[in-house]
């Protein structure tokens, strides 16, 4: 089952990019790296946290320093029957948001990348070719294959919910700007590089298994305390989440990990804060940490 659903995704990808890729494209992976050079002469500082003006934005998130990387807990997706299923064992990935230093926000910052085709009211929505396409034309059949992974929507499309969270957030992070790929940019180049940045940022915060380390694991009959899932998880990242529930409180559905970030959002390095939003979750009532209809999902670890 498992190696026949791997080559059906391979099969799908090979579809999507019309013939078997020229074998050449794997090992030649166009450049998609920002030109980080002038950042060899700017003061190193975790964002939000500088005391003088950072004069180069490319080097460091400015003004949306306060990075969350946020996963969805849910238990279907609506499009079980187009193959569109839950990676076993695994949260999936909200995305990588660049909150202002105060908890505030901005949104759709660039309309010349929107890629978006339901944006918020006020953005024209995009009709193009999907961002899945723009990751085929750089060759990155392994990137595809991670976000089709772990990166799930609810609803619609994943290859929608990926332009979605580039349009709406990472055109508002300034190490995102065309600008710092320098005058060589290829177009998309930063999708690519944000697409990469979000799937790094995830696998910093596997929220499943630290959760089963302090014994909460997914079940349809026993219920959690939040003080209990929000220890275990300030032991693991030494700082506390934003915790999201729905149904009045009671079933956890939402993780944000919030940081400032040392040097650019793309390589480098996260410190973990505690969040700058309550839980809304309830802090005396049963949590629900539902356990997925097995049809939802699917296996994506490679055994050995
Ligand atoms: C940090 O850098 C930003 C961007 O240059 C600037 O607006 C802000 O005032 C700086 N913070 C401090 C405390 O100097
Ligand atoms: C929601 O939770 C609050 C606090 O636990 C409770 O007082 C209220 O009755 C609940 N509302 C519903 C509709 O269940
Ligand atoms: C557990 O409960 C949720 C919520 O009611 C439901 O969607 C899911 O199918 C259930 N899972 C199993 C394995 O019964």
């Amino acid at each position: 089952m498992q190696s026949a659903s791997t080559l059906s995704l391979f099969a799908l990808l090979v579809s999507a990019v019309g013939a078997v890729p020229d074998t050449r494209s794997f090992s030649l992976v166009p450049n998609t790296f920002p030109d980080f050079s002038a950042c060899l002469s700017q003061p190193s500082v975790y964002s939000c946290e500088n005391t003088t003006a950072i004069a180069n934005t490319c080097c460091s998130p400015t003004p949306g320093g306060l990075v969350l990387q946020t996963q969805f807990w849910s238990t279907y997706t609506g499009l079980e029957k187009q193959g569109q299923k839950l990676p076993k064992g695994s949260w999936t990935i909200h995305g990588l948001w660049p909150d202002n230093c105060d908890g505030s926000f901005a949104q759709y910052c660039d309309l010349s990348r929107q890629y978006d085709p339901a944006p918020s009211p006020g953005v024209p929505p995009y009709t193009g070719p999907g961002v899945d396409t723009f990751i085929l034309e750089f060759g990155r059949l392994d990137l595809l294959g991670l976000q089709y992974k772990y990166w799930i929507s609810q609803g619609s499309a994943n290859k929608d919910f990926w332009a979605h969270e580039f349009s709406k957030h990472a055109t508002c992070t300034s190490t995102f700007d065309v600008a710092c790929y320098g005058p060589s940019y290829k177009k998309n180049q930063d999708v690519i590089n944000f697409f990469d940045a979000v799937i790094r940022a995830f696998h910093q915060y596997p929220t499943y298994d630290m959760l089963a380390a302090g014994g909460i694991v997914p079940s349809n009959k026993t219920s959690y305390s939040l003080s209990h899932i929000q220890n275990t998880l300030k032991a693991q990242t030494a700082a506390l989440p934003y915790l999201g529930c729905t149904n009045n409180g009671t079933v956890l559905t939402e993780v944000w990990y919030f940081n400032h970030v040392y040097g650019t959002e793309q390589y480098g390095t996260f410190k973990t804060l505690d969040t700058t939003t309550p839980s809304t979750c309830s802090s005396t009532a049963p949590i629900w940490y539902y356990e997925r209809t097995a049809s939802s999902e699917h296996e994506v670890r490679i055994l050995p």
